[in-house]
């Protein structure tokens, strides 16, 4: 393992028993991270992307496979693993009657600092989270957005290597996510940590994470960044329509030589298709369609999202395949999850 890996893993199973059934919640995930990076896995619900957290974290231990995370096995040296890592799980943490400032001081005291080292280290994150307005005010006090950040501060308290948050920004308004990741990205510049985060928002991997792995019942089934999955995979979604009297069938064929596309005729003047650096196309295009004497009215391309993405690798649009409701886990769990689901923080 190169020394820049902070986590490795190595066909990392899960397999859950429920009523006597095996649910395969994670298949054979071996990725390598690197130090520093900002990496999100992007899937629908149920996709498996908490289950793997979970392994990583050393909440719940894989079926099958090996991972190491900032140099520990997560098997053999779970100690080591959650001493280098802060985990933010799905849904709100923290005591509710707790005083932010408060909450923060006894996670560092949970984590054997010391009253100088903790007091330092949660001023400075409340200064950097921007919780300065609230640090004495409860828990329960604070908006969504507020406390999420307060969840990343008590996450951070202990300056692990590597930080996990799974979905961070689910249930807040888009200000409040916008400012979460604002937050994110200045916490990984400053402190330099390494971000594994989950979420099932397109556009917020999209946007912020510098490498997305597609997650699909299971199994990781494209990884790169935003950029590159969305040029290699989806195509630049292109409409032309013609002049009135425009010969549609002679700018088809046009759109076959040129792009190798197959062109949806929509009504009798236009026509749609999607086309790899379709853009970079388009002027090569209307000119020779200009050469051919058919005159185009309008043209427009439009890139690909990361749903195009998901509809290419999967035949379903992400916003198909996630259900509204069900986050979580269900509440029929497996005897070893039972047992370590207290050791959550
Ligand atoms: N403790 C558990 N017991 C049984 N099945 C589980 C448990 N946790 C997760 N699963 C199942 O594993 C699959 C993946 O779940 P999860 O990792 O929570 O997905 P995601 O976080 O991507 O929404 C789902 O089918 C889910 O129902
Ligand atoms: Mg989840």
């Amino acid at each position: 393992m190169p020394s820049d890996t902070v986590i490795s893993t190595q066909g990392l199973t899960k397999r859950f028993t429920v009523k006597k059934s095996e649910v395969e919640a994670v298949t054979d995930l071996t990725v390598d991270v690197q130090r520093g990076a900002l990496v999100a896995f992007l899937g629908p619900n149920g996709a498996g992307k908490s289950t793997s957290l979970r392994m990583l974290t050393t909440l719940i231990p894989p079926t099958a496979g090996s991972a190491t995370v900032a140099g520990y096995d997560i098997q053999k040296e779970p100690a080591g693993v959650r001493s280098r890592i802060g985990y933010v799980g799905q849904g709100s943490s923290g005591s509710f009657a707790q005083r932010v400032r408060d909450e923060l001081l006894s996670q560092g005291a949970f984590y054997g600092m010391g009253r100088r080292e903790r007091t330092e280290r949660a001023d400075e994150l409340i200064a950097s989270l921007e919780l300065d307005a609230f640090a004495t005010r409860t828990v329960q006090q604070l908006s969504g957005g507020q406390k999420r950040r307060l969840d990343i501060a008590l996450g951070l308290i202990h300056a692990p290597e590597v930080l996990f948050l799974d979905e961070p920004s689910t249930g807040l308004d888009p200000q409040s996510r916008a400012n979460l990741w604002e937050h994110i990205i200045a916490l990984r510049a400053r402190y330099g940590t390494t971000v594994f985060l989950t979420t099932h928002y397109l556009e917020e991997a999209d946007r912020y994470a510098e490498r997305v792995m597609v997650m699909d019942s299971g199994r990781v089934i494209a990884d790169d960044t935003a950029a590159a999955l969305k040029a290699d995979l989806a195509g630049d979604a292109l409409t032309l329509t013609l002049e009135e009297g425009g010969d549609l069938a002679r700018a088809s064929s046009a759109v076959g030589r040129l792009a190798g596309a197959t062109a949806e005729h929509r009504g009798d003047r236009t026509l749609a298709f999607t086309a790899p650096s379709g853009s970079a196309l388009l002027p090569r295009l209307l000119r020779e369609l200009d050469h051919e004497g058919i005159g185009v009215a309008t043209a427009t391309a439009v890139p690909p999202t990361l749903d195009d993405v998901f509809l290419a690798l999967t035949g379903r649009t992400l916003r198909d395949a996630d259900q509204p409701e069900g986050d979580d886990a269900p509440a029929t769990t497996d005897t070893e999850s039972h047992t370590l689901e207290g050791s959550t923080r």
